[in-house]
């Protein structure tokens, strides 16, 4: 009998944490603020980017749909935010120019360092998985993309 009771509490627990629903990071236009509004960037290092990074480090997240159920969406919710507060690629032209050469040194760090996409992430999300190829790709860019910053600041 207790064991029924326990696994109903349990169910009724469940349900009730349900409507404790985080605010979603669901930005309707696209940013005139993002690192690649009108860029001339090559359209693969853009997408890469974008499937790799941006669920946790811009104003849009695809949320899949365990996303809604909580805890996960609380969980989620709270890397989304922690991952916006260190690089949000929607607000890039907000950052300046110093900060946006610490930012790219830090990318670069984390691309060669294999740091992110962090891996419990890509478990479950295959297709922002990097390869080598990748890796060194965003890598060449992040680099220029600093020395163009440099050079504007002399
Ligand atoms: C699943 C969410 C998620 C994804 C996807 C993700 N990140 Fe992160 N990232 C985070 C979180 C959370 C932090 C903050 C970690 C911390 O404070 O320790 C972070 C921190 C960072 C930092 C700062 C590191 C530092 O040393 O302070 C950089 C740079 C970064 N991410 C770049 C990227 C890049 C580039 C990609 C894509 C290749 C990416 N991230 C993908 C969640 C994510």
């Amino acid at each position: 009998m207790r064991k029924y009771i326990i696994i109903l509490a349990l169910v009724v627990i469940f349900g009730l944490i349900q409507f404790i629903r985080p605010e979603r990071n669901l930005q309707t236009n696209p940013s005139r603020y993002d690192i690649f509004y009108l860029t001339e960037t090559e359209g693969s290092v853009i997408s890469t980017f974008q499937t790799a990074c941006y669920n946790c480090h811009s104003s849009n997240t695809a949320y899949p749909w365990y996303a809604s159920v909580a805890p996960v969406s609380w969980a989620l919710n709270s890397h989304i935010n922690n991952g916006k507060k260190k690089l949000n690629f929607s607000d890039w032209i907000l950052y300046d120019k110093e900060q946006q050469i610490k930012l790219l040194l830090d990318i670069s760090e984390v691309l060669t360092e294999q740091e992110m996409p962090p891996k419990p992430y890509t478990w479950l999300h295959a297709e922002a998985r990097l390869t080598d190829a990748n890796r060194m790709r965003l890598n060449e860019w992040v680099n220029s993309k600093k020395d163009e910053i440099k050079a504007s600041l002399n």
